[in-house]
């Protein structure tokens, strides 16, 4: 008789095997000692590593995707070519609430291809993002995600270049912010993403101080949660240019009516 294979674990019972094990505290007898050894506990270590099992659970993670068999034949010389012809400058000037800048820094130069723009030169872009790439961020965030309606936001093209500096530390607003990679920047390159794990980091040395660095490789799609983790984007050290679309998604308990009024202003000079 041939037996069944034995079935895997379905993931979301792994994730709530996980999430059980961090929020319930497991006790070990060692001697006459009944010691803590995991669990929701706050200021002390539940590890032995000088970080509770809390912190832990609130250091940044993020999820990535090759979707480089989605994208259309050309797709990365169609989207270079639209970056060095159609970006535009302007200055960011902090502080805003979302910023997260060192008192002296009150002026970042960024380069961007805006909104409406894109909207009209990649059409293809803007499919996969209201679609397939809509899709896989409702995986990652395991319930439905929504596109942004305003076009000046829903889909962006950030660009650096070599006499560009880094991008403005910050923290998003919305809750799932999804980046695909345009260009390629490995290790020594400069162009990385760098996200403090602690929520707390007010400006780039406290975020460095203890951060995940994302390095970009093109035809990724990342996806992740900057509204407590400050990021910002290291210049270039290597390359020429660095490009990468931003797209923006919502849910229903973070819609997009919840963006702050003035965050458009400062972003975009208008509300
Ligand atoms: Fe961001």
């Amino acid at each position: 008789m041939v037996q069944a294979p034995a079935k895997s674990k379905p993931i979301l019972t792994i994730w709530d095997e996980f999430e059980h094990a961090l929020s319930t505290p497991r006790y070990e007898q060692r001697g006459r000692e009944r010691v803590l050894m995991s669990g929701q506990i706050h200021g002390q270590s539940a590890n032995g590593s000088g970080q509770s099992m809390a912190g832990l659970a609130g250091r940044f993670s993020w999820t990535t995707y090759d979707v480089s068999t989605l994208l259309p034949v050309g797709w990365q010389d169609e989207l270079l070519s639209i970056a060095r012809d159609r970006r535009s400058f302007k200055v960011l000037k902090p502080p805003h609430s979302t910023s997260r800048e060192a008192a002296e820094v009150s002026r970042i130069p960024v380069l961007t291809v805006k909104g409406p723009i894109l909207r009209l030169a990649v059409p293809w872009l803007i499919r996969l993002y209201s679609c397939e790439f809509r899709s896989l961020a409702s995986v990652y965030a395991r319930e439905e995600a929504f596109v942004a309606a305003d076009k000046r936001y829903a889909v962006v093209m950030n660009v650096q270049e070599n006499d560009t500096s880094r991008y403005e530390c910050h923290i998003d607003t919305n809750p799932i912010v999804g980046l695909l990679y345009v260009t390629t920047h490995p290790k020594g390159d400069g162009g990385e993403l760098v996200v403090a794990n602690n929520q707390f980091a007010s400006n780039v040395t406290e975020v460095d101080r203890d951060a995940s660095v994302l390095y970009p490789a093109a035809g990724h799609l990342v996806f992740f949660d900057g509204r407590r983790h400050p990021h910002y984007v290291r210049s270039l050290v290597g390359s020429d240019i660095r490009v990468a679309v931003a797209m923006n998604y919502y849910l229903a308990g973070n819609p997009e009516s919840s963006r702050p009024e003035d965050l458009n202003l400062y972003l975009y000079g208008q509300t």
